[in-house]
């Protein structure tokens, strides 16, 4: 299985939720434990840890089943839901990339044996496996997102913020704004409270740290060399959004 071009996934990607539900073979397994391993954090100092599971450690809650679960558990710290979005994310292209299907799921849950797998917070879960369903959309237009205008202000930096807008999100909510210029694009998520219907305020902190690694791979696909600061503008008046991190362009 292979890494390279996810930065092109991000234009066919779709969340995959019928599965064939022959368990993949060990070898496979093997390869997606270990590329686990290699999955770059947002925040180095924060614990986090990724579990393979099985489908009957998961209470589904209406949700189809998968043959495979990915469970994530970390340290409750600051930034650890950016953090997870950022981390996972690389997984979701990753599968996509290498012609299995995959969905983040939120609503399903562990059950007790489950939970023992770690002794970190259970945070959320991921599905993957052999998609039953086409696996890639095959048209930019048939992703439902908003437009560019609309998640951010920023002049001259289209081709970046495009790969941040077609990222998922929890019920597709898309709670981010981006803001700054070209050398420095500043990443926030709506406060829990200003979304509508959401039921968990857990999911835009994770939504902004997925856009923000979609960001950073179209950053550095275009050239830019990359690096995530954590230093809040002193002249925002985004009150309703909280602010996550910084992409320096460089
Ligand atoms: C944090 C998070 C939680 C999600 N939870 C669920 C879920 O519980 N059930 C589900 O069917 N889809 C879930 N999704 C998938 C979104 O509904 C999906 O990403 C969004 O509608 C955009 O569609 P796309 O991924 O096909 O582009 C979740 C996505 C994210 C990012």
């Amino acid at each position: 299985m292979e890494d390279n071009d996810l930065y092109q996934v991000i234009f066919k990607r779709k969340s995959i939720r019928k599965y064939d539900l022959t368990p993949l073979d060990e070898d496979r397994l093997k390869e997606i434990s270990d590329h686990l391993q290699t999955l770059e954090p947002l925040h180095k100092d924060i614990k986090i840890e990724f579990k393979i599971l099985s489908p009957d450690l998961v209470k589904r809650r209406m949700m189809r089943k998968a043959p495979h679960y990915i469970a994530v558990f970390s340290e409750p710290k600051d930034g650890y839901l950016n953090n997870v979005g950022f981390m996972l994310q690389q997984m979701d292209l990753f599968f996509s990339a290498n012609g299995l299907g995959s969905c983040w799921y939120g609503i399903p849950q562990l059950k007790k044996e489950g939970l023992k797998s770690s002794n970190l917070e259970f945070i959320m879960l991921m599905s993957f496996g052999n998609p039953q369903e086409s696996l890639h959309r095959t048209n930019i237009s048939e992703f439902k997102r908003k437009s560019l205008q609309e998640i951010s202000d920023i002049e001259g930096a289209d081709e970046i913020l495009e790969a941040a807008r077609l990222a998922p999100s929890a019920g597709n909510g898309q709670p981010w704004f981006f803001t700054g210029d070209k050398n420095a694009i500043h990443a926030y998520s709506i406060k829990p409270g200003f979304v509508r219907g959401l039921l968990t305020k857990k999911y835009p902190p994770i939504d902004v740290g997925i856009s923000l690694y979609h960001l950073k791979l179209a950053a550095e696909h275009f050239g830019r060399g990359t690096e995530i600061v954590f230093d809040k503008p002193e002249m925002d008046n985004l009150n309703e959004y909280d602010y996550v991190a910084s992409l320096r362009l460089k």
